[in-house]
Order: structure tokens, then sequence, then C-alpha cells
């Protein structure tokens, strides 16, 4: 038996969604606390002078008086192809995607390129402490594989798909319904559930894809128990009537899926900004989730995401980066956008709520939450450490605080990759500041 490794620090993370529990019932706060490690696994989780003694002699532990242990955060939506475009200046959506967005993307047809960026991407992530993601690729089957490959050799709970686009794109990036449906299938096939690895069908949005397209998608989805779907859904004016004009049998934008069978519970769709009631009802009804990503939706100006809506339809709700659409690949960085996006609005989003929503409630998004998504004891051991002298201003900041949800607060106002001192997947260091 290979030995325990634990962590003592002060450690929280979420049990339930505050909208459903309230924010006391909603998450669980060690001041001394003890995270214990076997293997890939979490095997205890208490306070440090409870759990202390009954360790065997030969654990080794790791103390961190000035930090902070939360679970790896989980990022619902994004591109790693667009890992260098992120920061194009001056466009919204279609000519952003024109302009930026499908001229970098072609790049990823040279194997070798992809797995240079697929490399440079996850190594970012895991900088800003997120340890699952779901991720699009490219039209190229090679950027799948890239992306995989990339993963395995961190041992990371990854989702990644071939983007399907047989229209309205760029002759270089386009496939047909017959080759995007046989290469999807072969990926499944060989990468679908190999290791911590998972397959998402991913018709990139419903306006590059003809309905004979999303037809062979929706059939690929129900030839498999767990294959996950993730495009992108209403998230910009101009794009949603593109999608009135190109499909005017469907009653919305969420119906053109719908009627091809494309809503599941492993359904997650980016932004969900600009949507009908009908819309939210018929996300709950199928477990189909949304990924929130406002770094995008600010910098993209596509519009602000109604969260409370999604939360009084009881929708499944996850936080995205959406790089390259989405300025930054920090977590932190984005429930701080998140916050403003809410703040807009005339409502608050709590800082339980934002962890929540960067963790577990992602992981629900992605039905992981049996595997990753919080430190229950059974779980994947995916965390960080958080460092509360990270900068000279965490450092007094974080001083004057006078409970846990303020410093999470303060960690995601002023907090970025910095503040980030290790990051753990499946138990092992896969980034240390
Ligand atoms: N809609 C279709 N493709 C994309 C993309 O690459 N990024 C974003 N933000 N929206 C999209
Ligand atoms: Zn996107």
């Amino acid at each position: 038996m290979s030995p325990l490794k634990a962590w003592r620090a002060a450690i929280v993370h979420c049990l339930d969604d505050p909208k459903v529990v309230g924010i006391h019932a909603a998450y669980d706060y060690f001041e001394d606390g003890l995270l214990v490690v076997q293997n890939d696994k979490i095997v205890a989780l208490g306070h440090a002078k409870e759990l202390l003694a009954s360790l065997p002699a030969d654990t080794i532990i790791e103390h961190h008086p000035d930090a902070i242990i939360a679970p790896g955060f989980v990022d619902t939506h994004i591109h790693y192809p667009q890992t260098d475009m992120i920061g194009s200046y001056g466009e919204q959506l279609l000519t952003w995607l024109n302009t930026y967005t499908f001229p970098e993307e072609r790049k990823f047809s040279d194997k070798a390129h992809a797995r240079d960026v697929a490399d440079r991407f996850l190594r970012e992530l895991l900088r800003n402490g997120t340890t699952t993601a779901l991720v699009f690729g490219t039209v190229h089957k090679v950027s799948v594989e890239a992306f995989f490959e990339a993963s395995e050799v961190h041992n990371l709970r990854m989702i990644c798909g071939k983007v399907m686009m047989d229209r309205n794109a760029p002759e270089y990036l386009t496939d047909t319904p017959e080759t995007s449906y046989q290469e999807s299938k072969e990926l499944i096939d060989t990468w679908h559930n190999k290791g911590r690895l998972h397959y998402a069908i991913t018709p990139r949005f419903a306006p590059t894809s003809s309905d004979s397209q999303l037809a062979l998608a929706g059939k690929l989805l129900n030839e498999y128990d767990d294959v996950y779907m993730h495009t992108h859904l209403s998230e910009n004016k101009d794009e949603c009537a593109w999608v009135q004009d190109l499909f005017p049998a469907s009653k919305d934008y969420l119906d053109v899926y719908d009627q091809h069978q494309l809503l599941s519970e492993r359904s997650v769709f980016a932004h969900g900004i600009h949507l009908c009631d009908s819309e939210y009802h018929r996300l709950h009804e199928t477990g189909s989730a949304i990924a929130f990503c406002p770094t995008s939706n600010l910098f993209i100006g596509s519009g602000l995401f109604k969260l409370s809506k999604a939360e009084e339809y009881k929708v499944n709700v996850g936080l995205g980066t959406d790089v390259g659409g989405g300025t930054s690949f920090s977590m932190l960085q984005t429930m701080n956008e998140a916050y403003k996006v809410i703040q807009l609005q005339n409502e608050n989003l709590s800082p339980i709520k934002s962890l929540y929503l960067s963790t577990l409630g992602g992981a629900k998004a992605l039905k992981l939450e049996d595997k990753i998504g919080n430190l229950a004891v059974g779980t994947e051991a995916d965390f960080v450490i958080l460092d509360k002298k990270a900068t000279p201003l965490l450092t007094s900041r974080l001083a004057l605080s006078k409970s846990i949800e303020e410093s999470l607060f303060v960690f995601m106002t002023l907090g970025d990759d910095r503040a980030i001192q290790a990051t753990y997947a499946a138990g092992q260091c896969v980034h240390q500041r």
C-alpha cells in the first residue's frame, strides 16, 4: 500500500447549490483542515487536529498555514485552438469569427502545431488551477488527437471534440455530414472513456451546420450512452436573427438543436444569453446545461447572461472562460467578471455561488459530480492551493478578512494565476508556481 499524503491548510468546498439549500448549507469549511489522499483519491477530509492522530506514521504531510485549499476549477467552455488569438481587437461575434478565428483554426490541420498549442494550453489551464475543461477542437481530426495525447501526459479529466461544420465557413475549414459523422465516431471509439478522457460531439453552432449534419450529430449522440454534446447557443443578436433565417421552421434557436435530438443530460450550450422562457424550460426538461462565459460576453459585446432566469427554471449552469473570445484562462478572473455581469442587472452573485459555479456546479453540468467538483471522500484528488500572500495587495487585503466568504470574494476579485500556488490532478502535482 502506498503511503498516504496529506495537506494541512484552510480548506473549503461546496456541497450543493446555494440557490437550492441556502448559502450556509452549500459549503463546508475547515479553518485548520486536513485533506488526505491515497494514490489518486481523497480518503479523508476534516479538522487537522482530529485527523492527524489517526494517520499512519509514514504519512507525508505538507503544511500551508497561509493557504486555502479548494477543488480544482471546472471550465465548462473553452477553445484550445484559440489560445494564440486571445485578445483580438474590435469585433463582435460573426465578424470576429471570420476575421480572426477561422484563419487561426486553419493551422490545426498540422498535428505538430496542434500538439504545441495543446501543450501550452494545458500548462496555462493548470497554472490557473483548472483541472477539468470542456474543450472545442477544430474541424481537423488531428486537432483532437493532439489534445487528448497532451492531456493523457498529465492524467487530466478532460472532454474534447472535433468541430462539425459543413457550411457558412471557409472551404479550408469545412467537412461534410458524412465525414464529420465518421471521424467523430472514430475519435469516440478511440478516446471516449480512455483513462480520464471523454468525447463531446461538437457541431460549432447552428449557422455552420446543415440540417443533415445536425441530424447525423443527433444520431451519433443516440448511439452512445454517455458521450457529450457541446455547441453554442444564442450568444449574439445578429447570430440569433441569422439562425431564424436559416431555419425558418424552428420555433426558436434551441429548437434547431432539439429537432435533431441534441438536447440531453450531457449537452452543454455555451452562452444562452438571448433565450425565451420556453427555451429555459426545455433546457431544464432535458437536463441540458448552459456555460456562462462572462469575460467573453463582455469582450465580444454579446450581452448579459441572466443567471436568475436559469435558476428560476432550474437549468444546470457552469462557468466557462470561452478563450479566445474570453480574455482570461483564470477562473478567478472569470468569477470577477461574472460578479460584474450580475451587478449590472441589479443582483448579487455571492462568493459561495461563484465557487459553486466554478467547481461542483460545473461538475454537475458535466455529470461528473461523483468524480470531481468537490473534496468529498472517494472523489478524485483534483485540487488547488490558493496562496493568501501571492501579491502585496492580496496579503494586506486578506489580513483584514473576517470570514471565509470574504476571503473567497477577495481571491475572486484580486486573484489570478499568481494566486495559484500549486495544482494537483489525480493526486499528482501538475503545477507548482
Ligand atoms: N460561435 C460559433 N463559434 C464560436 C466561437 O469560436 N467562439 C464563440 N464565442 N462563439 C462562437
Ligand atoms: Zn465558444
